[in-house]
């Protein structure tokens, strides 16, 4: 129990150093990944009006991609730094940011049509992303969507091979473990029913769609 608690100071204090240093880089060395943002508005294929979180939103780009298609969209960041870009570049009467932790989230259960967390579970203790899932089911609304964007890897033995060494190149202290991690086990036991799956980035990252389903939170806590 020490351990972990030592783990999760680490972990706050290393994700506000690394933050703190990528923000004012983070959208240019992101670029390559720009497409996937218009893909997930798609595949999430969300209700006209529908209110959306958007979890380690970052410096935005996910959310800003929903509130171009109109919806009412909330960014949550730990970053302060991070969120002072996303804040510099809203245009947007219909997003808004602000500073609070996953694990923690300042709504009502039930408040959200969707949820959806974009490349911020592999920076994520591990203990952090179990709680993050949980917080994002409960404040969806039940039968709601929640999506989750993340690295993945090809079943193909010599892209697995590439990729996933590509990737720990420049990943943080958190990606190998997550890569090898089950995460959709990890949905169902937050609550979270996988209902489609879509590969980006030629494998290296996937989309997962799933709703809210009351009896698996029950099963999983
Ligand atoms: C790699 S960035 C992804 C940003 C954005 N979602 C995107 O797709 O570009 C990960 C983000 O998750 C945030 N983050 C990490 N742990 C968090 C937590 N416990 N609560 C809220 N945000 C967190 C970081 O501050 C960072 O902004």
């Amino acid at each position: 129990m020490e351990r972990i608690v030592d783990e999760e100071k680490e972990y706050y204090s290393l994700v506000k150093k690394v933050f703190d240093i990528l923000a004012p880089f983070y959208d240019i060395l992101t670029i390559p990944a720009s497409r996937v943002r218009y893909e997930v508005v798609g595949f999430t294929n969300a209700g006209t009006g529908s209110k959306i979180l958007d979890v380690g939103t970052g410096t935005g780009k996910q959310a800003f991609s929903f509130a171009k298609k109109g919806y009412d969209v909330i960014g949550i960041d730990l970053s302060e730094a991070m969120l002072k870009v996303a804040r510099r570049k809203n245009r947007y009467g219909n997003v808004k940011f602000e500073a609070a932790d996953a694990v923690n989230l300042p709504f009502e259960d039930n408040s959200f049509d969707v949820s959806c967390v974009s490349f911020a579970l592999h920076d994520m203790f591990l203990t952090i992303r179990e709680r993050a899932l949980k917080e994002m089911a409960r404040v969806t609304k039940t039968k709601g969507t929640i999506v989750v964007i993340d690295y993945a890897l090809p079943e193909n033995k010599i892209k697995k091979f590439l990729i996933y060494h590509i990737v720990k190149l420049y990943e943080g202290k958190y990606y190998m473990e997550f890569i090898k991690s089950d995460l959709k086990a990890l949905l169902r036991k937050s609550g979270i029913e996988i209902k489609e799956e879509l590969p980006v980035l030629l494998g290296a990252g996937r989309i997962l769609k799933g709703i809210k389903t009351e009896e698996l939170l029950a099963i999983g806590s």
